[in-house]
């Protein structure tokens, strides 16, 4: 795999990639398939599962929060359901995230990315405390990108498309990092329809055209607005079960952490 030159910050560090998604969008799929690619390709990968309830995971990770903290004894002892005992047990674990940075900085040498799977609950991690520190430890040690996995198939109606696009857009802005938008599953439908509707808005307009209902409206607003939020994204077509479209993310991973060198 040829993914050019590093950049001669990079040589010492290696690249965070942080995939988050929706559920059932293909996380962990994804990161399967990106773990064999990386095996198979020399590329030297690390993987930390930020998943306290993951029952089992198909890819062995060097790094796991459930070595760490018991997410069902974490809910009895706390007595909280399963979605505040996930949270609590990532609030646990990221008091103790300067251990994992310590440890990710101490095998740099050997890395070229880190590549971290978050919770199935997407708003676990991204709108709670401890993610934004767990987020925030990474970026400030080593570049470090969002990978934001679509369901590609399941985002081809304008309207969900758009709900999927402002979640992203979201996340951009809480994270300030730069996003990749993964289009995966696309085995199953290709995404050249998203890139003309974010290339076009006109096209995503008349892809509208049949609906007359109140959030047609406002989607064909929002689909304005959101123009200068494409403006700034990078995209990819993947499919985590063919293993389609892995070399062109890894390479548009390399950009984003290039411009993440110049920017922040
Ligand atoms: P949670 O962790 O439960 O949120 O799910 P996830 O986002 O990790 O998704 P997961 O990897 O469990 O995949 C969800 C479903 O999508 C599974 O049935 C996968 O087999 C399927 N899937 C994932 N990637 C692809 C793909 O590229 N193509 C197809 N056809 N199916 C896929």
């Amino acid at each position: 795999l040829d993914i050019g030159e590093p950049s001669s910050c990079f040589k010492r560090k290696p690249v965070i990639v942080i995939v988050v998604g929706m559920a059932g969008s293909g996380k962990t799929t994804f990161l399967h398939r990106l773990v064999s690619h990386t095996m198979s390709s020399k590329i030297r990968g690390y993987v930390m599962n930020l998943d306290p309830a993951v029952m089992t995971l198909p890819y062995g990770a060097n790094i796991d929060i459930r070595d760490t903290v018991r997410y069902k004894e974490v809910m009895k002892e706390y007595n909280l359901g399963p979605n505040g005992g996930i949270l609590t047990s990532l609030n646990l674990f990221a008091t103790k995230f300067d251990e994992v940075i310590g440890l990710v900085e101490r095998r740099a040498d050997e890395l070229d990315y880190v590549l971290v799977d978050t919770p199935g609950q997407i708003e676990i991690f991204t709108w709670s405390a401890s993610g934004a520190i767990i987020t925030e430890a990474f970026a400030s040690t080593f570049p470090t990108v969002i990978a934001y996995v679509v369901d590609t198939p399941r985002s081809s109606s304008p309207a969900t498309f758009m709900s999927n696009m402002l979640y992203a857009c979201s996340i951009l802005y809480k994270t300030r990092l730069p996003l990749v938008l993964v289009f995966n599953k696309t085995d199953v439908a290709q995404h050249d329809f998203a890139l003309e509707w974010m290339k076009d808005f006109e096209v995503f307009h008349a892809a509208l055209d049949s609906d007359h209902s109140y959030t047609s409206t406002l989607t064909r607003s929002l689909s304005l607005a959101l123009e200068e939020f494409y403006e700034n994204l990078k995209t990819v077509g993947v499919s985590a079960v063919t293993g389609a479209g892995m070399d062109a993310f890894f390479k548009t991973v390399e950009a984003s952490a290039e411009e993440y060198m110049e920017t922040y």
